[in-house]
C-alpha cells in the first residue's frame, strides 16, 4: 500500500499543478456523499445541457452519508469527471480510522459520521481505494482566460471549512497562495459565491444532501464564458429521487438523522456552521448569479 501522507495543504506551486483548459460551459460540483440517485439526476442533467465529462470539476467527498459508496464511485468513474480529492477519499483510500471531516470530538456530527463511515469502509474494496489515493489534492482549470484552483476544503487545509460568512481577507490570501484568479472549493456544503477585486470564490455546495435550507434540492454551479470576456458563476438546484435514496438509507440502517434531511432539507447537526449559516437554516435558498468580469478589464 501507498505510505499516508500526512493532510497536508495542496501544493501551491502554480507550475507544478495539473492545468485542464476547458472550452464552453464548465459545470462543478461537490460531495456526491454515496447518494446514487443524485449523481444519476446530475449527470443527466449535464447530458441535457451538452457538457462532456471533460468539462465537469467533482471536488470531492464522492463516498460520505448515503447507502451507496461503491455504486457512486463506479457512477462518477464510469462518467470519468475530473475529481479533486476529498477529506473522505483521504480517509478511505488510506484506510483510516474516520471520515477526516474535522467534526470536534464529542459532537453530534463526529457520532454520527461513525456509522456512515463504517458502512462505506466495509465494502469499498482496494481498486477504488487506489483510484482515490491517485485523485489530486488540487487541480487547476484555466477557462475564459481565467485560472481557478480546485481544492477540497481550503487551500491550506482539506478539511478546513470556509463559508460565505468566512472573511474576505481570509478567501483572498487564500487565492492569492494559488496564484490564480480564484477558487473552487467544497466540503461545507452550502452553496455560496463571491467576487471581490476580480477574485472569485465559489462554492458550488453539495450534490449529496440538501443545503440545509428546508428543501430536498441539491446544488451545483455552472461556469459560462461570455463573448464580452466575462464570466456568468450561476448557483443551480437539482431535483432527484430523494425518496429512494433515504428509503436505502433506512434499509440499511443508516444515521435516521441524514436519513431523514434528504426529505426535510434540515441537517441532524449543526455543529459545524458560523452563526449567519446557522440563522440561515430552513430558509429557502434562491437560485443565483454573479457576473465575474477580468480582474485586469476594469
Ligand atoms: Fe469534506
Amino acid at each position: 500500500m501507498d505510505t499516508a501522507p500526512a493532510s497536508t495543504p495542496p501544493e501551491t506551486d502554480p507550475t507544478a499543478v495539473p492545468c485542464v483548459a476547458m472550452e464552453g460551459p464548465v459545470l462543478v460540483f461537490g460531495g456526491p456523499y454515496s447518494n446514487l440517485e443524485a449523481t444519476q439526476a446530475l449527470r443527466a442533467e449535464a447530458a441535457r445541457l451538452g457538457i462532456a465529462a471533460g468539462n465537469i470539476v467533482c471536488t470531492g467527498d464522492v463516498v460520505a452519508y448515503c447507502a451507496d459508496p461503491v455504486a457512486t464511485v463506479a457512477e462518477i468513474r464510469d462518467w470519468g469527471v475530473h475529481v479533486v480529492m476529498g477529506n473522505c477519499e483521504e480517509s478511505l483510500g488510506w484506510s483510516r480510522e474516520d471520515c477526516g471531516c474535522g467534526f470536534e470530538e464529542g459532537t453530534e456530527c463526529a457520532a454520527l459520521s461513525v456509522d456512515w463511515y463504517s458502512h462505506a469502509d466495509r465494502r469499498l474494496g482496494e481498486d477504488d481505494r487506489r483510484w482515490m489515493r491517485g485523485l489530486p489534492r488540487r487541480l487547476d482549470i484555466a477557462v475564459g482566460g481565467r485560472r481557478l484552483a480546485a481544492i477540497h476544503g481550503a487551500v491550506d487545509g482539506i478539511n478546513r471549512f470556509v463559508f460565505a460568512s468566512t472573511p474576505w481577507d481570509d478567501k483572498a490570501a487564500q487565492i492569492a497562495a494559488t496564484g490564480c484568479d480564484g477558487v473552487i472549493a467544497g466540503h461545507s456544503g452550502l452553496p455560496f459565491v463571491q467576487e471581490q477585486d476580480g477574485l472569485l470564490w465559489l462554492n458550488s455546495g453539495a450534490l449529496g444532501m440538501p443545503a440545509n435550507d428546508g428543501t430536498r434540492r441539491v446544488w451545483y454551479a455552472l461556469i459560462v464564458p461570455e463573448d464580452s470576456g466575462a464570466l456568468d458563476v450561476r448557483l443551480l438546484a437539482l431535483d432527484y429521487d430523494a425518496d429512494a435514496a433515504a428509503a436505502k438509507m433506512r434499509a440499511h440502517g443508516l444515521p435516521a438523522g441524514y436519513a431523514d434531511a434528504l426529505g426535510s432539507g434540515l441537517w441532524p447537526s449543526c455543529d459545524v456552521l458560523p452563526p449567519r449559516e446557522l440563522a440561515d437554516r430552513g430558509r429557502e435558498r434562491g437560485e443565483q448569479a454573479l457576473r465575474w468580469r477580468a480582474r485586469r478589464a476594469a
